[in-house]
């Protein structure tokens, strides 16, 4: 059997980001393809709604036909427990989006080669940043017209801010493409095939060296000579592959390919699961140091909450980021925020299309914990005599803002109740405007699709309906300042800035546009503005 720190280090959990449309979905349903996880593609939930895996709960996923959870694909491949944590790639994305990357220990960038960087990867990657995880880039659709590589690479390092190290070069793309060049074993893998082909099945590789003259034929005398001619470029740019910068997220990764044609799948998971991170120490915020994924004694924290799995039971699942030891179905463990002891009950876990009981999970795993309605995002469970307290998950700023008032004024218990319930369990954010009450709430959201969700919920479960009058701020940011140092009232801003609080009690402005939030910094020289709350 396995010892406790084997089963550990051969987890590796990673989340896969990127703009809608640039591949997420595909590369991971070949993922799953290549490690015999799935045996066809299309059972990834996909847009059309003939793809819809059972993993869709809410009616509204089924009905827009878009994943508004995330949910969690565990798989084993060359002796890795792989954990792939979904997120979202739709414009209605959430922030549940941005939370599941709170678990995750390294991030896959997916970015369309003609498009490079767009604005959702953009966003993703500003959180990763936050945790300084390892950003590993897979440039897609190789098979169509992409952009310069070169081109690519610089755009990556001066918008994202990362270094980025090509572990493998193109040769050619769209019509053109021939295949890649890899850097580490120095030959080239020829693409076969006519490059628009949905092949479910794996791609043939040719391999054969740089400079080598049967490399004309197998990928055209103009290309080998363009290839030579890059890679003496990339190496004589002389740079290492520095494993301690990938570590902290200073450096990427790179490598080129086509999810569709399944082309550069596979060499770049082995290399991926070469590189990526074993589970890693999260902090103790009880004893300020990093709690050590092998010991003994379980703990997580919960970083989502889904609610109405069931609609019999209106049940919620907590999902769990398990950060130390063993989870065993039933084992007695501690609720620290509640104070309580529990019975960890009911585990699953998301394999590709159904929801598993899972009696077992170690460290680097998810798991999904009934929840009668205790957990909070953020909260942590540990089993031993020693309790550990994991940061808060900080709260990331909503994008649109609307105002929601009861339409039925007798019915303002359900309605503060039901606002109150919906935000700390993270559907959405609730703001109140500074010396106003609660008979109508700001909320704020990172999707669109968030504000539905909340109307239909209020309806469903508290008996309420709202009206939603859309406000016209775009950025909102928290102020750090120490509340005694600082008098809000007086603050000088524009007329349009919004003083407000939130849950818990954290104070913020909203703007209507960058160039206010500006105006504040520049006429408040002592205020200090962030853009996450509760960065801990
Ligand atoms: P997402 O999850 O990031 O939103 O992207 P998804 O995988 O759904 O891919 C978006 C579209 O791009 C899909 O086409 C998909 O087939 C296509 N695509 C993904 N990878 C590649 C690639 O390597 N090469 C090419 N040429 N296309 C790729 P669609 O027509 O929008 O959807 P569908 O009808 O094929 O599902």
């Amino acid at each position: 059997m396995a010892s406790l720190s084997d089963e550990i280090s051969s987890r590796r959990t990673f989340a896969i980001i990127s703009h809608p449309d640039a591949g997420k979905t595909t590369l991971t349903e070949k993922l799953l393809l290549y490690t015999g996880s799935i045996q066809t593609a299309g059972s990834v939930k996909g847009k059309s709604s003939a793809k819809h895996a059972v993993s869709d709960w809410m009616d509204i996923e089924k009905e827009r036909g878009i994943s508004v959870t995330s949910s969690v694909l565990q798989f084993t491949y060359n002796g890795a427990c792989v954990n792939i944590l979904d997120t979202p790639g739709h414009q209605d994305f959430s922030e549940d989006t941005y939370r599941t990357l709170m678990a995750a220990d390294a991030a896959v960038m997916v970015i369309d080669g003609a498009k490079g960087v767009e604005a959702q990867t953009k966003k993703l990657f500003k959180v990763c940043t936050l945790r300084h995880i390892p950003i590993f880039t897979f440039v897609n659709k190789l098979d169509h017209e992409a952009r310069d590589p070169f081109e690519l690479m610089e755009e990556i390092e001066n918008v994202l801010g990362i270094n980025t190290y090509p572990m493998n070069w193109p040769i050619g793309s769209g019509r053109n493409f021939r295949g890649v060049f890899d850097r580490q074993t120095r030959r080239v893998i020829a693409f076969e095939g006519d490059g628009h082909a949905n092949a479910t099945k794996k791609v043939a590789e040719v391999e054969a060296e740089l400079g080598d003259p049967s490399m004309d034929e197998l990928i055209g005398e103009e290309n080998h000579k363009n290839l030579m001619d890059d890679i003496e470029l990339l190496d004589g740019a002389g740079d290492e592959l520095d494993l301690d910068a990938v570590a902290c997220g200073k450096l990427s990764p790179a490598f080129f390919g086509s999810a569709l044609t399944n082309f550069g799948v596979e060499p770049f998971l082995k290399e991926f699961l070469r590189l990526a991170p074993t589970p890693r120490a999260y902090t103790n915020t009880l004893a300020n140091e990093p709690v050590d994924p092998c010991r003994d004694d379980f703990s997580g924290f919960v970083f989502k909450i889904q609610a109405n799995m069931d609609k019999n039971h209106r049940d919620r699942i907590a999902f769990v980021r398990i950060c130390s030891g063993k989870f065993e179905r039933g084992m007695d463990a501690f609720h620290v925020q509640g104070n309580r002891k529990l019975k960890l009950a009911t585990g699953t876990s998301m394999m590709a299309d159904d929801r598993a009981i899972v009696d077992e999970a170690y460290a680097g795993d998810i798991v999904g914990l009934f929840d009668p309605g205790i957990f909070s995002i953020g909260d942590t469970v540990c089993s031993g005599k020693r309790h550990v307290q994991y940061p808060q998950i900080p709260t990331f700023a909503p994008e649109m803002f609307a105002r929601i008032t009861q339409v039925d004024t007798l019915k303002r218990k359900q309605f503060v109740k039901g606002m109150e319930e919906l935000a700390q369990e993270g559907a959405i954010q609730i703001f109140r405007e500074l010396g106003a009450g609660m008979e109508s709430v700001i909320v704020g959201v990172v999707g669109v699709l968030q504000f539905e969700v909340l109307e239909r919920r209020l309806k469903a479960e508290y008996r309420v309906e709202v009206r939603r009058q859309p406000l016209p701020y775009t950025d909102i940011r928290w102020i750090q300042n120490d509340p005694d140092t600082i008098d809000i009232p007086s603050l000088s801003l524009t007329r349009d800035t919004l003083r407000v609080e939130d849950m818990r009690g954290g104070k913020l402005l909203l703007f209507t546009s960058p160039w206010n939030v500006d105006w504040a910094t520049d006429h408040n020289p002592d205020l200090i503005l962030s853009e996450f709350g509760n960065v801990t």
